[in-house]
C-alpha cells in the first residue's frame, strides 16, 4: 500500500499470518535511474530471513520493468505489475489502471520480465520452482472493466498459452477504475473470472477482505480459519456495510487486504478486531527498522480505531486517538500508550 507497507509493516502482518507481503507500489523507471528512490521504496532486514515479500511496480516499459525487477530479486519472493491505481496522475501517464487497455503492453512487460530474470538464473518456472531458493514469481494486479468481456480477454491475453502462461498468479481487485471502494466488490464478476481463469492460474481477491468470519462469499479456501473477538472500547462505525456469505468460489486462492490489514493486522491470525499485542509487535518493529514518526503515528491511529469488518470495538476512542497524534517523538508516544491501556487493564505482552 502506497505509503503504508513498509518493512515494520511487512514484519508484523507476517508475524500474524499473512503469506506474503507486497510493498507500496514502487516506479520502475524512477528505482532504475535513482539510488535515493531505491533506498527510501525498498527496505529489507539485515537481520534473519525476510517476510516472503512481493515488490509491486508501477511501470509501462517492458525494459524497465525486467530491469527494476532484476535489482530487487535478490530481496524478494517475486514481483508484480500494478493495473490498479486509479489515480489521475498514474493513468495520465500510462501506469495503473490505465493498462487495463493496454493486454499487450502488459503480456510484454510480464514476458520480459520473466526472460530477463531467467537470464539472471532466478527460477521462474512457477509451480516446478515454487520450492526453489531462487525461485521468483511474476504476477499481475487488475481491476474489472464495466464490460467484463475486456477483462476475459485481457486475462487471456497476458496468461497466455495454458502449458507454459506468463504469470504465476493474478490478484482481481472487483471494482472498475470508477468504482468507489465504499461500494461493494463485484461478486458476479469476481465469480465468473475465477470460474473461468481460477483453474488456469491462482487467483487472489482483493477488495472487502475485511474480516475472516464475514467475507462477502464463501471458498473451500476458508473452512480452516477461525475467528477471534477482541473487545475494548465501542467507537464509531465508519465501515461500509458486509454483504451476506452468498457466493461459493471453489476456485480462489487466496485473500488480499488492504484497509483492513491497515486497522488490523493480526487479521489473517483470526482476530476480528486489532489486539493491544498487535500495537506492541508494530512499535517493537518500527523500533527496529525505523519509520518517519508522523507515519508511525498513522498507522498507530488506523490500528487504535474501529476497524472495517462488523467488530467495531476499538483500541482508543475518538478523543483519545487525537491526543496521540499529538505526541511529538517515540517516548511521548510509548508513556501515553501504556496509560491508556493501563487504563484498560491491558498489558503489554512483556508484562503478561
Ligand atoms: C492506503 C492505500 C494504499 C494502496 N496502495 C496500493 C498500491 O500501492 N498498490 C495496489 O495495487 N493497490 C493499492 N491499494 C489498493 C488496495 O490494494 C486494494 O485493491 C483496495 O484498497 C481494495 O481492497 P480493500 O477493500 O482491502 O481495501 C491501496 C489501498 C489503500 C487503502
Amino acid at each position: 500500500m502506497v505509503r503504508y507497507s513498509k518493512l515494520a509493516f511487512r514484519q508484523t502482518v507476517h508475524e500474524y499470518g499473512t503469506d506474503l507481503c507486497w510493498t507500496p507500489m514502487i516506479l520502475a523507471k524512477e528505482f532504475n535511474r535513482n539510488h535515493f528512490a531505491r533506498d527510501s521504496d525498498f527496505t529489507v532486514s539485515t537481520k534473519g530471513p525476510q517476510p516472503p515479500t512481493i515488490v509491486q511496480f508501477g511501470a509501462n516499459s517492458p525494459l524497465e520493468i525486467a530491469r527494476a525487477s532484476s535489482l530487487v530479486a535478490p530481496y524478494c519472493s517475486g514481483v508484480d505489475l500494478n493495473c490498479g491505481c486509479p489515480q489521475s496522475w498514474a493513468c495520465a501517464e500510462t501506469l495503473g489502471a490505465a493498462l487495463m487497455e493496454q493486454r499487450e503492453l502488459v503480456r510484454g512487460m510480464v514476458i520480459e520480465t520473466r526472460d530477463y530474470l531467467r537470464r539472471d538464473g532466478w527460477g521462474v518456472g512457477k509451480e516446478q520452482d515454487i520450492g526453489n531458493p531462487k525461485g521468483r514469481s511474476i504476477s499481475v494486479k487488475i481491476r474489472v472493466h464495466k464490460d467484463l468481456r475486456k477483462t476475459t480477454d485481457f486475462i487471456t491475453t497476458v496468461l497466455g498459452p495454458e502449458q507454459d502462461r506468463h504469470i504465476d498468479f493474478l490478484a482481481i481487485h472487483p471494482r472498475t477504475r470508477s468504482t468507489p471502494s465504499s461500494t461493494p466488490i463485484d461478486i458476479e464478476s469476481l465469480e465468473i473470472l475465477t470460474s473461468t481463469f481460477g483453474t488456469k492460474v491462482p487467483i487472489l481477491v482483493s477488495g472487502d477482505v475485511f474480516t475472516l468470519n464475514a467475507l462477502p462469499f464463501t471458498s473451500p479456501l476458508l473452512p480452516t480459519l477461525t475467528t477471534t473477538t477482541t473487545t475494548t472500547t465501542t467507537d464509531d462505525d465508519d465501515s461500509p456495510d458486509q454483504a451476506q456469505a452468498i457466493t461459493n468460489l471453489p476456485h480462489l486462492a487466496g485473500l488480499m487486504s488492504a484497509r483492513a490489514i491497515l486497522a488490523n493486522p493480526a487479521i489473517y491470525a483470526g482476530f476480528d478486531a486489532c489486539p493491544w499485542e498487535a500495537v506492541d509487535t508494530f512499535l517493537n518493529k518500527a523500533a527496529r527498522c525505523p519509520l518517519p514518526f508522523k507515519l508511525l503515528l498513522h498507522h498507530l491511529s488506523e490500528m487504535c480505531a474501529p476497524g472495517m469488518g462488523p467488530n467495531k470495538t476499538a483500541l482508543l476512542g475518538r478523543k483519545q486517538r487525537s491526543d496521540m497524534m499529538q505526541c511529538a517523538n517515540m517516548l511521548d508516544l510509548i508513556d501515553f500508550l501504556d496509560e491508556k491501556r493501563s487504563g484498560q487493564g491491558g498489558l503489554r505482552r512483556d508484562e503478561r
